[in-house]
């Protein structure tokens, strides 16, 4: 894609189905080999491919961008694709029936999301908002499907990224049932990409609560208990990790 497609990609209206519908600011790249973007060349799936595969799959992908807050698609929108994240992240997340925003995983570049739908053919199964400006690769179903059904080595790849998901959400679920609020708080902290290098985590006290399966107050509560003790430091929407140390003994993992 030119950038002046990429540059109308980018400006075009939000798509109404998002990407798992026919949105608006997705288009077709040319049908010619395009250079794989490096952060692509690092994620679980890209890396079992090689340059033929690879050039297969990405004649066919849709390169779009998404300012910060765009939803990518809805939970129970069809889905016939899947996406890679080239730059920035987006939020996988679930609204509970009482409204609550329940953050599953938050996916940064090189990682893939959209999997579930485009091996099952059903409808998503978590909602995607970008929350970072992002650029991602769309897969398309039919011609993922070939792919996966000649490169048995492929298809063992993507059985194990939702091997690693389903092994976090069985811990998240032994977490929320057997630890206190501070242990799971902590770990999940912890958890976070960029967090031991003090960066200020995208995510708001409503958010994080939703994680660990608490109310805001509860959570508000702790978190401003370790900002008295110069464990966090916390703004409006954003936390960091003064002392990880410390954090690590309340999560128990040390
Ligand atoms: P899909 O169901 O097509 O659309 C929502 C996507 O969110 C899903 O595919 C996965 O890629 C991703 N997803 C769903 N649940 C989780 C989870 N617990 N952890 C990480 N990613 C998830």
């Amino acid at each position: 894609m030119t950038s002046a497609e990429e540059g109308r990609a980018n400006n075009a209206p939000p798509a109404a189905g998002g990407a798992s519908g026919a949105p608006a600011r997705l288009e077709r790249v040319t049908p010619t080999p395009i250079a794989t973007p490096t952060a692509l060349d690092g994620g679980l799936l890209f890396r079992a491919l090689d340059q033929a595969g690879r050039d297969e799959l990405l004649t066919r992908a849709r390169r779009c961008r998404y300012a910060a807050g765009d939803t990518v698609f809805h939970l129970g929108d069809p889905g016939q694709s899947m996406m890679a994240v080239v730059s920035g992240a987006v939020r996988i997340s679930l609204v509970t029936s009482k409204g609550r925003d329940v953050v599953l995983a938050d996916i940064g570049p090189g990682e893939v999301f959209g999997e579930v739908a485009l091996l099952d053919g059903r409808e998503r199964s978590a909602g995607a908002r970008a929350l970072t400006d992002c650029e991602l690769m769309v897969l398309d179903r039919r011609d993922v499907i070939p792919l996966l059904e000649r490169r048995p080595d492929l298809s063992l790849r993507l059985l194990s990224l939702l091997c690693g998901r389903l092994r976090r959400s069985d811990e998240r679920m032994a977490d929320i049932a057997f630890s206190e609020l501070p242990t799971r708080l902590a770990k999940t902290l912890l958890a976070q990409p960029g967090v031991l290098g003090g960066e200020r985590l995208s995510l708001s006290q409503s958010e994080l609560a939703g994680m660990v399966g608490s109310a805001r107050e509860n959570v508000n509560r702790h978190l401003r208990d370790w900002r008295r003790r110069g464990i966090v430091e916390l703004g409006k929407g954003w936390v960091a990790v003064a002392r990880p140390a410390e954090l690590a003994m309340i999560a128990e993992l040390t």
